[in-house]
């Protein structure tokens, strides 16, 4: 992949910030030409990268996460808080991207970005193709587990729960909702499988075009929505001293009513407890 000029210096830069020997190379080779050859090298012909010295401030601890920081002792709307302070960080491109893992039956994991389309009490939602890898692997092992990390605010959420696949009609409203060239990409993509090269892509997606261009463009079967139902959500904060915050919301099983050791109880079912980090 090439990498644009300003986001190869910013890399250099850091590099450079990294690794003071390479600075005291670069200081006696003078040229900045040579620090950008220099760069490259130390990239792409080393063969194992030290990168032990790479760490970044986080929140100090009079900016800890204690229990009572908590919005709500309602997970889903303790995640709306972080949420809503995400999407009004100016640094944060795309609040609502994703990791999303999920795992063959046999526990083999894998796991790729999705972008969050609406959350509530009853979970978290994304759209994709019922025939993807992921779309595979859900049908056939329902769970998955959720991953936002917001590195401007040092602050971390992990989500994990059973997955169903939302109503046709919701999945139809939504597609229908999208910019009509993403309705024609949804189309063209069967998501996953090996297609011969970027111009077959383009064909098709040039014939759906033609083919729709006075008529809606129909959702096909193998797209739609999947709603992800949490058992777990946890938050965390980073501190520089590496003493993290970690407050875990878990729903205990039917029938599990005690509260286990430093666990408390939060509200809508939920209960909460610290973890070391
Ligand atoms: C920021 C970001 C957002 C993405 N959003 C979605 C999405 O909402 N739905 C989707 O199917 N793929 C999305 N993708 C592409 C997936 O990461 C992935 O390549 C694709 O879904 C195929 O994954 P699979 O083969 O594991 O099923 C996104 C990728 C990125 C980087």
């Amino acid at each position: 992949m090439r990498c644009t000029l300003p986001a190869y210096l910013l890399g250099c830069v850091s590099l450079l910030h990294r690794n003071p020997q390479t600075y005291a190379s670069v200081a006696v080779g003078q040229q900045s030409v040579f620090a950008l050859n220099l760069c490259r090298k130390s990239t792409s012909h080393s063969r194992s990268m030290d990168l032990s010295d790479m760490r970044k401030k986080y929140k100090g601890d009079e900016d800890c996460f204690e229990e009572s920081h908590l919005a709500s002792m309602d997970p889903i709307k303790q995640f709306g808080n972080w949420f809503d302070e995400a999407t009004k960080c100016p640094d944060i491109g795309e609040p609502n991207a994703m990791c999303i893992a999920t795992a063959t039956t046999d526990g083999r994991p894998s796991a790729r970005m999705v972008l969050l389309k609406g959350y509530s009490n009853e979970g978290f939602r994304f759209f994709t193709n019922y025939e993807s890898r992921k779309g595979s692997e859900l049908e056939s092992n329902p769970y998955a587990s959720l991953l936002f990390y917001w590195d401007p605010l040092n602050r971390q959420i992990r989500i994990e729960g059973t997955v169903e696949r939302i109503s046709r009609q919701s999945s139809c409203e939504y597609f229908h909702s999208r910019p009509r060239s993403s309705q024609i990409g949804a189309v063209v993509s069967r998501q996953s499988t090996p297609v011969p090269n970027r111009d077959y892509l383009r064909q098709k997606y040039e014939e759906l075009e033609e083919k729709y261009k006075d008529t809606e463009v129909p959702m096909p079967d193998y797209w739609g929505g999947y709603i992800i139902k949490p058992c777990l959500i946890e938050f965390w904060q980073g501190q520089t001293n590496r003493l993290h915050d970690r407050i875990v919301f878990t729903k205990p099983k039917d029938g599990e009513s005690e509260l286990g050791k430093f666990q408390h109880a939060a509200e809508g079912g939920w209960v909460y407890q610290r973890l070391a980090p």
